[in-house]
């Protein structure tokens, strides 16, 4: 089978030669998990992968291109502690044009978007708790940001976390926007801020670079419209499309136990639109969703892609990062969570054994 015979039982056919393995994972969908020796026969993998698909949900094919709709931006703010993310993102919000009531109640909530005054422009935000997702996200190969906006303080310039969010951006291959903030302070030193950020690698246009820096202050206020700017320019240069039609892709952003509705989650939608009724997977929790509310708790009927959505229904806390899949019925949904805990234990098991093996080897 490996070399195109379809005798894949054959007692020749173990992947033992890395460079067909890479064929094989690449063409076949093998992942590198499912060779579990150099002796795993293919014929095993292929079982697996069968039991896999008739039992698991997995993702739809990439859509065609002409499936495709424009979609608003997902930006997550990121930088050191206390450089003023929290004010960047809660100045934001007060110059969004949805200026209800919050009816006293802040909700917390992991992302919001924010409807430009003088256009019909939505930018989706994601807050700090958006940031640890964003490197569970990573660590799992979901993306969900599109821009990062690295905030940094003029006062401080450079600080660990500020390249530790470099380091993050780099890796998602996410394009940049820097926001140097509290540009009202004296101590602010811009030129020591700026080249604190070339030297990490931070090509500033001034410099010649094409990374966009704005001066801003989240505190006065000053130079949000510009930064709002920047951002849609760049979005607009990175032409984002998303498919709302057919079963929803998402992604977790954070979930919590809310005391009166019960297990919820913060979730960004990347594909189809999501309804009430509909059964969702995420990690080795299931829901059928009872309702959806934006970041102002109010209830939506829908959730299009790249629009954040608080959604109530879950049978178990879904994590950070995790993949939401949508199911055609509740059987379909059980079945995928029962494979996949019972896929888990049999990874501890295997895991349990090689140590167990390893403490024999040890003893003999
Ligand atoms: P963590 O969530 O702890 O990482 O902090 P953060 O980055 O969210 O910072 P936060 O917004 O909480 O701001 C920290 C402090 O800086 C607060 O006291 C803010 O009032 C202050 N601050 C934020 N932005 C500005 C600004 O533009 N100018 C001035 N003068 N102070 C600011
Ligand atoms: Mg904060």
């Amino acid at each position: 089978y490996v070399e195109g015979t379809d005798d894949y039982d054959h007692p020749g056919a173990t992947i033992n030669n890395m460079r067909l393995l890479d064929a094989i994972v690449k063409k076949c969908g093998f992942r590198p998990d499912h060779i579990k020796s150099p002796q795993t026969k293919a014929s095993e993998v292929i079982h697996e992968l069968e039991e896999e698909r008739d039992l698991d949900v997995k993702p739809r094919p990439p859509p065609k291109p002409s499936e495709l709709v424009p979609r608003c931006p997902i930006v997550t703010v990121m930088g050191h502690v206390d450089h003023g993310k929290t004010t960047l993102l809660d100045a934001l919000r007060n110059t969004s044009v949805v200026e209800q009531e919050f009816g006293g109640i802040t909700q917390h909530i992991g992302a919001f978007s924010v409807k430009l005054s003088n256009s019909t422009q939505t930018v989706t935000f994601l807050d700090t708790p958006g940031h640890a997702a964003f490197s569970a996200m990573r660590s799992r190969g979901a993306h969900v940001t599109d821009i990062v906006v690295l905030v940094v303080a003029a006062e401080d310039g450079v600080m660990e976390q500020t390249k530790e969010s470099i380091r993050y951006a780099n890796e998602a291959k996410v394009p940049i926007i820097v926001a140097i903030n509290k540009c009202d302070k004296p101590e602010a030193n811009i030129p020591n801020t700026k080249k604190g950020l070339w030297t990490q690698g931070i090509a500033l246009e001034e410099f010649g670079g094409e990374v966009q820096s704005v001066c801003i202050s989240a505190l006065k206020k000053t130079g949000l419209d510009t930064l709002v700017e920047t951002i849609l320019t760049q979005a607009e240069l990175m032409q984002l499309k998303a498919d709302p039609k057919g079963l929803v892709e998402g992604v977790v952003v954070e979930a919590r136990t809310d005391p009166a509705r019960g297990r919820l989650c913060t979730a960004i939608i990347q594909r189809g639109t999501l309804r009430k009724g509909s059964f969702l997977v995420a990690g080795r929790a299931w829901a059928r969703v009872r309702g959806m509310f934006n970041e102002q708790g109010q209830v939506i009927d829908e959730a299009p892609p790249g629009v954040p959505a608080e959604i109530i229904g879950w049978r178990e806390l879904p994590s950070a990062g995790d993949l939401i899949l949508e199911c055609e019925t509740e059987t379909k949904a059980l079945q995928a969570v029962r494979y996949r805990e019972q896929q888990d234990m049999k990874k501890k098991m295997e895991i349990d054994e090689i140590a167990i093996q390893q403490k024999m080897e040890e003893h003999l």
